[in-house]
């Protein structure tokens, strides 16, 4: 079954076909990351329009790389929530408009859980149960995925997602969004013992995160040192704030898994391309006997080949939807 997919949630307009949710056939992604790099993130209004002058051109660069036609797909996948409003909305339209002409299935996929879906590309072997962690630009979460439609939530971020946190100490120290890459590549040539960053807790809460008072301690040791003129070296600082990041998951996965007495570990998201992060919990696993799975790096930030993965699951689940389907800004994976 050849799935083709539409991914338009934030800023990326991206479209694919996915044979049997496991064999990519083609994928396009368009990033609007320059433009909004002017803003220092990014700007919804601007987003929604470039989707709009950009998706027709990636649907047919789709089609043209997988060499194949309208014709020969057999549904039609797309991300419907969660996301910014206006951008869910580009992708949810053109997807339903396609459905209607061709008279194919409309397939309606949340974000987070194609993310998770990214491994399935990578990983051919990898079936349900296992204990996800989705770390990206705007969810932190721990979730125990007991089937491919079939999830519950076990952790999450009571303040900051942690893409959010890379990304706004990124921007205090002087590096473009997004930031999260630039701390990734600095921290490589710091120490990461230089600086103390507190690992905060989620009281009565022992699988949540929470992350906007590391962000806030970075904050604070930046607007001091600079008050005083005592000058900071930036290496230092984001190997000394990946460290923190790095106990901070590494501690609540290992949790989670014995406690769901779990040892199979998939990690997804835009963050899980954090060389840090994939070394530490790499680590861990080979300590605790876990079996780890992480996407290919390309696959870790936004794309649609995740897209159609998850939808031909959702698909096999019965889970198609029909022209009344609207685009949500907030949903738990598990509605
Ligand atoms: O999943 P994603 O592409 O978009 C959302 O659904 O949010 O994630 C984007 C996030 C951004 O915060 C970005 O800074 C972060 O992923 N990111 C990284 C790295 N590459 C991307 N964070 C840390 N280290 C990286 N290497
Ligand atoms: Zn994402």
């Amino acid at each position: 079954m050849k799935i083709f997919a539409i991914e338009s949630s934030c800023d990326e307009t991206a479209a694919a076909i996915v044979e049997n949710g496991r064999k990519i056939i083609s994928s396009t992604v368009a990033t609007q990351i320059e433009e909004h790099r002017l803003y220092g993130g990014v700007v919804p209004e601007i987003a929604s329009r470039r989707h709009c002058e950009s998706i027709s051109q990636i649907v047919d660069m789709c089609f043209k790389e997988a060499n194949l036609t309208f014709n020969d797909i057999d549904a039609i996948g797309v991300t419907f929530a969660p996301g910014l409003i206006g951008s869910l909305l580009v992708g949810v339209n053109y997807a339903k408009g396609l459905s209607f002409a061709l008279k194919k299935p409309l397939i309606a996929v949340h974000h987070l859980r194609s993310h998770i879906a990214s491994n399935y590309l990578t990983h051919q072997e990898l079936k349900p149960p296992f204990l996800a962690l989705i770390i990206s630009g705007g969810h932190s979460h721990l979730v125990n995925v007991k089937d491919y439609c079939t999830f519950e939530v076990v952790g999450r971020t009571r303040d900051d997602a942690v893409g959010e946190a890379f990304d706004k100490a990124a921007r205090a120290l002087g590096y473009p969004y997004p930031g999260g890459i630039e701390i990734d590549k600095s921290a490589k040539l710091g120490n990461e013992n230089a600086f103390d960053f507190p690992r905060p807790k989620v009281e009565g809460s022992t699988l949540d995160f929470s992350f906007s008072g590391l962000k806030t301690a970075v904050l604070n040791l930046l607007n001091n040192s600079s008050q005083k003129s005592i000058p900071i070296n930036k290496n230092d600082l984001c190997a000394s704030f990946q460290l923190a990041v790095c106990d901070i998951i590494a501690q609540r996965v290992v949790l989670a898994a014995k406690k769901l007495n779990q040892n199979k570990i998939v990690i997804a998201g835009g963050v899980s391309a954090n060389s840090a992060i994939r070394k530490r919990l790499q680590a861990e696993s080979k300590k605790n006997g876990f079996s780890l799975f992480l996407p290919e790096i390309s696959l870790c930030g936004d794309n649609a080949a995740m897209v159609a993965s998850q939808a031909y699951y959702e698909f096999q689940n019965e889970n198609s939807a029909d022209m009344s389907l609207n685009a949500v800004a907030s949903l738990s994976i598990d509605y």
